[in-house]
């Protein structure tokens, strides 16, 4: 029976979790608001220019008779702390009116941008962003505003005072029906060095992954750059399917070690020309096992091991090394199967010249849905025929 492509790869339980709906930043910006703003909107006296964003700096409601007295709320028995959570705090606490004009900010958002309290009161909060990020935050800003009680989290740029491009994660939550705050209040706080060290991470990642790749070819010198190129193959399959950038990634490193495990295998095998025989392909096969074994203990965020194991397993059950069927078989491991075989049908072998990607690809479609997943060959001949199927001219 054909097995449908799955479409959510198992990586993608592993991605970047959903941001809950926030209902804890509301509370928080609630019982700020009431605390801190004067009830006669009046500022303190020790607030000169550049001194932070004292709480006292709140700019007076529009109704200020509206404020509900602290009195009146048992949930305020406390909030003597929370104008000090707020200006000691280390992350960034603006509000903003329907406009997006600045009505309060804390002293490290202050900080962060460069100005003093008297600058950016009144002024645009659109005027700190990377003029990049303007046009998208407006328009999410628009349809924020009219959105009661609802949070938007969101990543933004900005620049700050030494011209840094910097990146903060922030949540905006529209409290502008709330008589005491009349605003949107945006908390967040500034990610930029963990998005650098991430940023390294990955590109560690890729050069040891391609460092690795290319040691195992320098011993088999006649597939030299077939791992490369089965990952060129099932990137281009993998977006074709339309999966995410996450999962794509994710195939992408698995592909391009997919054979790892041949570094296991006596070198006589790898290069000798001539058909190998049946004892020598049993001993070939143990490369899919040897692959998981190598990488099942480096942390991927995406199931390389497991994608690696059963990268010759067949629809049917025909493959090894576990002759899993159907369903039981990753999808990602699906793609990067159909990628192989293009691949390793399209290059030249010590025991024959290249059988060309025509042959590779009538094998393909002889064994949709018997061998291989119908909705990866399916992609992979839509690429073919938009001519968008990366195989070099050598194969062709
Ligand atoms: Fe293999
Ligand atoms: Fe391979």
């Amino acid at each position: 029976m054909p097995v449908a492509f799955g479409g959510k790869l198992q990586s993608a339980q592993v991605g970047r979790p959903n941001r809950p709906a926030g209902s804890q930043g509301r509370q928080t910006a609630r019982i700020l608001s009431r605390d801190v703003v004067p009830s006669d909107g009046t500022q303190s006296a020790n607030s000169g220019p550049g001194t932070g964003g004292s709480l006292q700096h709140w700019r007076q409601p529009a109704d200020a008779s509206s404020v509900v007295p602290l009195q009146q709320s048992l949930a305020m028995e406390h909030a003597a702390w929370f104008p000090a959570l707020v200006e000691h705090s280390p992350n960034l606490t603006v509000v903003v009116d329907r406009d997006g004009t600045v009505i309060f900010a804390n002293p490290t958002a202050l900080k962060m941008f460069g100005v003093s309290l008297e600058e950016a009161i009144g002024a645009s909060g659109f005027a700190y962003i990377h003029p990049d990020d303007i046009e998208r935050l407006a328009n999410r800003f628009a349809k924020l505003v009219e959105l009661p009680d609802i949070s938007h989290f969101d990543t933004l740029r900005f620049v700050d005072p030494k011209g840094e491009v910097r990146v903060l994660e922030t949540v905006a939550t529209n409290l502008l029906e709330d008589e005491a705050v009349a605003g949107i209040v945006i908390n967040g706080h500034d990610v930029t060095e963990r998005d650098r060290y991430l940023t390294q991470l990955e590109s560690t990642l890729e050069a040891v992954t391609v460092a690795v790749s290319t040691m195992v070819e320098l011993r088999d010198p006649y597939t030299a750059g077939h791992q490369r190129q089965v990952a060129r193959l099932a990137v281009a399959i993998a977006i074709e399917l339309g999966l995410q950038a996450d999962e794509v990634h994710g195939i992408e490193v698995a592909a391009t070690i997919h054979d790892i495990g041949k570094i296991s295998l006596p070198v006589e095998i790898l290069t000798r020309p001539g058909r190998i025989t049946p004892l020598e392909f049993e001993i070939v096969k143990t490369h899919a096992q040897a692959g998981h074994d190598i990488v099942a203990n480096v942390p991927f965020p995406w199931p390389v091991a497991d994608m690696i194991l059963q990268h010759h397993e067949r629809l049917d059950g025909s493959g090894y090394p576990n002759g899993l069927r159907g369903g039981a078989i990753l999808p990602g491991s699906r793609i990067v199967t159909v990628a192989d075989v293009v691949s390793a049908m399209s290059e030249h072998r010590p025991y024959r010249v290249s059988l060309g990607i025509d042959r590779a690809l009538d094998e393909l479609q002889s064994n949709s849905g018997r061998l291989y997943d119908e909705a990866v060959v399916a992609a992979c001949l839509r690429l073919h025929d938009r001519h968008a199927l990366p195989v070099s001219d050598s194969t062709l």
